[in-house]
């Protein structure tokens, strides 16, 4: 007899890449419940609430460089970049890689990297409005958000609204920040917001870039 090995659970669902990337041509954005691994979800989770409860959180800002602001009324959620530094860390990163091959051999995109961060949402933080790739920077080409805290409540607020893109006050989409979740869009061309939490909202924001020139001046990560 075979023993009964158990194989691990992908960190994405395996259909998802097929679905994703039909989406992302047909209407610039895509929305999966039940997509990332929840066990992966928890881990990545402990590791963001340990980090919020004992500061080991930076306040984001908006800009780059020596343009980088800190905006509260703007923007209310503290980061920590991704470094690899845990099990969990690399398991999300190998599964966006595997993700960044797919993107590339369907659409062509030569996607070259992908940065992400942990972010951490207290209650009466949120988002406003925003296009995620900067201004004369067009580097960061596709977007994605996955969601961390398990147990969502009705009543939480926190969703991310999705805009279309040839009319930024239409709403498209509402997605509910419930662990499991996963969003992707088009950096350059999807608006979208975070709506005011109630309830300490927990994620990942990640962007698949390509390499952008200007002046001479390579374009730095971050
Ligand atoms: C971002 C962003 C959306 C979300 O970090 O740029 O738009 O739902 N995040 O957390
Ligand atoms: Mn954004």
């Amino acid at each position: 007899m075979t023993p009964n090995i158990a194989t691990p659970s992908p960190a994405l669902q395996p259909a998802t890449q097929l679905t994703l990337v039909d989406a992302l041509v047909e209407q610039g954005w895509y929305v999966g419940r039940e997509v990332i691994d929840l066990e992966l979800c928890a881990a990545l989770n402990q590791e963001l609430l340990h980090r919020a409860a004992y500061n080991g959180l930076d306040e984001a800002g908006i800009g780059r460089g020596q343009q980088h602001l800190l905006r509260k009324d703007i923007r209310g959620d503290a980061i920590h970049w991704l470094d690899r530094e845990s099990a969990a860390q690399r398991r999300y990163l190998d599964a966006m890689s595997e993700l960044q091959q797919a993107l590339n051999h369907a659409l062509f995109l030569g996607l070259f990297e992908y940065e992400a961060h942990f972010a951490h949402y207290p209650p009466g933080a949120f988002y406003q409005r925003h296009l995620d790739s900067f201004r004369g920077r067009a580097n960061r080409v596709i977007s994605t958000v996955g969601y961390l805290t398990p147990n969502w409540p009705s009543d939480g607020g926190g969703e991310m609204v999705i805009y279309h893109p040839d009319a930024p006050s239409q709403e498209v989409a509402r997605v509910i920040p419930e662990a499991g979740t996963f969003a992707c869009f088009l950096s350059e061309t999807i608006p979208h917001e975070v709506l005011p939490t109630r309830h300490p909202r927990t994620s990942i924001a990640g962007w698949f870039r390509r390499n952008a020139s200007l002046g001479g001046v390579l374009d730095p990560a971050r």
